[in-house]
């Protein structure tokens, strides 16, 4: 069965424009319970897009990237309270045994926003995401983004 319900498409020409769909993304309070996978190759925009959405969530500090570690928590003060965050880069992922040891799927059951780089390295173990991002290099250096919707938190995401 095919669980998509809406897909949208965007280019984004620099940073400044990704930086503002997180501001606007940032903005929603479907975020705050949302799993989010992004997709896309090497220097295609995955952790940058991260960044820039912990930032407008209010994250202070360095942001790691967690390639090694495969998770970087973060806890960002929201006028709605504190969110907790989990930024995942599931890259070097190969063991699912690794899912239940590490304690992921606990965290994954957890109140929060869930961000997993490399979903496919985990697709074995990671439920349904609420909002898949798939990002892409065009020719002239943008950014194209296909948005694609999985469950009513992902529609809320982008109505
Ligand atoms: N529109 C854009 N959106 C995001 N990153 C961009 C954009 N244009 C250029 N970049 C650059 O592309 C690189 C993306 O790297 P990164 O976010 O680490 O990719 P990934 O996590 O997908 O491997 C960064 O150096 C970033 O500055
Ligand atoms: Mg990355």
């Amino acid at each position: 069965m095919d669980k998509t319900r809406i897909v949208k498409t965007l280019r984004w020409q620099d940073e400044t424009q990704t930086q503002a769909f997180a501001q606007a993304l940032a903005a929603r309070p479907a975020l705050r319970t949302a799993t989010l996978e992004l997709q896309g190759d090497l220097g295609a925009g995955k952790t940058t897009l991260v960044r820039h959405l912990l930032r407008a969530l209010g994250v202070a500090g360095r942001i790691k990237s967690p390639t090694y570690a495969v998770v970087e928590p973060h806890q960002a003060q929201t006028p709605d309270g504190l969110l907790n965050i989990w930024h995942f880069d599931f890259y070097r992922f190969n063991d699912p045994r690794e899912w239940e040891d590490a304690g992921f799927r606990d965290l994954f059951a957890s109140p929060g926003l869930k961000i997993s780089e490399w979903p496919e390295q985990a697709r074995s173990v990671l439920p349904v995401p609420d909002l898949e991002i798939r990002l892409s290099v065009a020719e002239d250096d943008s950014r194209m983004a296909t948005l694609t919707a999985r469950t009513p938190c992902g529609e809320a995401l982008l109505a």
